[in-house]
Formats: structure tokens, sequence, C-alpha cells
């Protein structure tokens, strides 16, 4: 069959997920196991929310609403943006393959940063365009290296802000400094995926750069802060022109019922999630405090998530872990020799992390 499909998709390495939780308690014979790999809240949706899916699940005869009439006329009131600047996804990763459906084909080119969250390559890869990835300085993007990488065939840049695995994000300057620097025929892609998180003052306002720049895609998901990964909704917001044409290769009801109600109630809930974010910032605090002692280095991030020196074999450390019931991300695989990816959990997870890790190092 292998002759039979497109070409492109045979050069295509398939996305490695983190391991679910069931499979390490099967695997390894285990009753209670962590998942700190997949940069989730730990905590879950709020009752409110949770409230809200009850609900919604009694019209699950029905389609859902494939325009999301209520969560588009809330979100684009929150933002400040025409409802129809709004494209909603199934997870702001279908958003991505929405940019890389309609802008890409054989031939053209995309710029990403190296490593840096895999669904940009995959997706772009899939509609025959060649990737250059500019490997990251000092964990931080080359703007400048990147910048350089455009060319007459460059479609997109993919920017992760903040990005993963890094956990480091843009500033307004950085992304005023790119913007001006290349073609405005090029889309520019922020993937703020982990937005909720962010306090830094100089922190982009990629809202303030849509209205300025008619290029710039952003996208948001509430799989993250908002503790919906399991149901799948995300967003993107761009000029009215850029949605209409995300639109045309979007499916008919690619966002179900239960996302757009529990979405909905989460933006109503905002009381919930800043309780879980400032106790993030109490448990990133206790894993700095920690990995200090442990005399381990680590990448001070603006996220939900932490980029470990563990000064040996990261493959190693992990699967040691796995078999303590601790389930986290080696980042060998993506090119950071001796790296793992750490979510922040619960203070119960987060001291079973570090426990393990000691024995383990
Ligand atoms: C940088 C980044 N973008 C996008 C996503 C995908 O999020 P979603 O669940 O909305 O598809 C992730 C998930 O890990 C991510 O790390």
């Amino acid at each position: 069959m292998k002759n039979k499909v497109k070409k492109s998709i045979l050069g295509v390495k398939p996305y490695i997920p983190g391991k679910p939780i069931e499979d390490v308690k099967r695997e390894f014979g285990l009753k209670s196991v962590i998942k700190l790999a997949s940069n989730e809240n730990p905590y879950g949706p709020s009752p409110k929310v949770l409230k809200a899916i009850a609900l919604q699940s009694k019209s699950l005869n029905r389609y859902p609403d494939g325009g999301c009439f209520c969560l588009r006329e809330a979100l684009s009131k929150k933002l400040n943006v025409d409802p129809g600047q709004l494209v909603f996804g199934n997870g702001s990763d279908e958003v991505i393959v929405f940019a890389a459906r309609a802008f890409l084909k054989e031939g053209d080119e995309v710029v990403v940063a190296y490593p840096s969250f895999l669904i940009y390559e995959i997706a772009s890869s899939i509609e025959g365009a060649k990737v250059n990835a500019i490997p990251l300085k000092d964990f931080r993007y080359d703007l400048k290296g990147m910048i350089a990488a455009v060319n007459d065939r460059t479609k997109i840049i993919f920017l992760g802000n903040p990005d993963n695995p890094s956990g480091q994000y843009f500033t307004q300057k950085d992304m005023e400094f790119l913007l001006g620097s290349i073609r405005k025929d090029i889309l520019v892609f922020i993937d703020e995926a982990y937005f909720e998180y962010v306090d830094e003052k100089d922190y982009v306002d990629s809202i303030g750069l849509i209205k300025k720049y008619k290029n710039v895609v952003v996208t948001r998901t509430f799989s993250k802060m908002y503790g919906l990964a399991g149901i799948r909704i995300g967003f993107g917001i761009a000029d009215l022109e850029i949605i209409d044409l995300l639109n045309r290769v979007r499916e008919p009801f690619n966002v179900n019922s239960i996302a757009q109600a529990a979405a909905l109630a989460c933006l109503n809930d905002q009381a919930y999630y800043k309780k879980i974010k400032k106790e993030l910032f109490v448990q990133r605090k206790y894993l700095y405090n920690t990995l200090c002692k442990l005399n381990l280095d680590f990448q001070e991030t603006c996220t939900n998530f932490i980029l470990i020196n563990v000064k040996s074999d990261s493959s190693k450390v992990t699967n040691d872990l796995m078999k303590k019931g601790v389930i986290i991300r080696n980042m060998d695989v993506w090119g950071m020799k001796g790296y793992i990816r750490v979510t922040i959990g619960t203070e119960k997870e987060n001291t079973r992390f570090l426990k393990a890790l000691e024995s383990v190092i």
C-alpha cells in the first residue's frame, strides 16, 4: 500500500505522547501511578464545569453547534475581538493542522525552532512542506537565525510562546522585531497553549499584534490551565480573512457539544483557576528549591512544566522513575541529551516525584 499514499506521509515520524497511567500500571504491576508527562492541570476542571458537562450530556443525541455560537460570543467579548476572528478546534493541535492544510503544499517551506512542539513539524510534513528547524540558543529561540532561514518559499513560521519544552517566552520587543523583519505574506503562527500561566510583565500582547499585523494567528487551549485535555477544545484568533481560510479546511462538527459547554463554563469560573495558578506558583518554587538541593540544573519556566538536566542518562532516569510509578518525559528523544521534562503536579505528586528522582540519579 505504501506506493498508494501521499509520498509526504512516508517521512512523517508519528508523535509519541506521554504514556497513559493505566498502561504503566499494567506494564509494571503498580497500584498507584502519577503522570507528570503531558503538562495537564492535576486538579481537573472546576465543579461548575463538571456540572455544565453533566447538563450538556443530556443532549448527546444532537450534533454539536458547528459554529460554537455561545462560546464564540463569550470569548469574543473576553478577548475584545470580532466573533468572526475566532476558529475552534478539537484541541489547539487541530488549529495547527488547519494552518498547515490551508497554507502548505509540496515545495513550500516552514520555519520552526528545534526542539519545539512536534506537531508544527508533523502537520507541515504531511502537506509536503520542507521544515527548516533552527536550533535553540541557550534554550531560547534564535530569532535572528529563524529570520535568516526565511526564503521565497517560506509560508509559515511557527512559534511556541511560551515554548514547549523550554518553558521560555517572547517579549513584545521580540515579536515586533520578528514581524518587522519578514514579508507580510508569511503566516506567523503563535502558539499560546500555556498563556494562562504566564505572569511576566514583558510578555507579548498577541491580541494587540493581531490588530496591527494581518498575518498573525494566535492559538490557545482549554487543555492546560482549564483542565479539559480529555475532551479536546482549543481555538485560534486572527484577522477575519485568515479565519475564513482556516474554516474552509475545518470539518463541520469538529468540536463536540460537551467540550463547548465545558469551555464556556471555564470562562465563567475564573476564581477557581486563579486559585490553581496561585498554587502552581507555590509548587514551582518548591520544585526549584528541592532541585537546587539535589544539585540539579533546570530552566526557570513561565509554564506548568520544568526542563531538568539530570546530568546522567535521561532515558534510564525516565525508565527508573516509571518503574516507581512516576511518568515524566525523556527529552533525549527531542535532542536534549540528559534532560527530562516534568509537569508541575499537586504537592503530593511533586513530593513523590522528587523522592523518586533522588533515589534514581
Ligand atoms: C506548545 C503546545 N501547543 C499545543 C499543545 C496542544 O494542546 P491541545 O490539547 O490544545 O491540542 C500542546 C500540548 O502539549 C503544547 O505543548
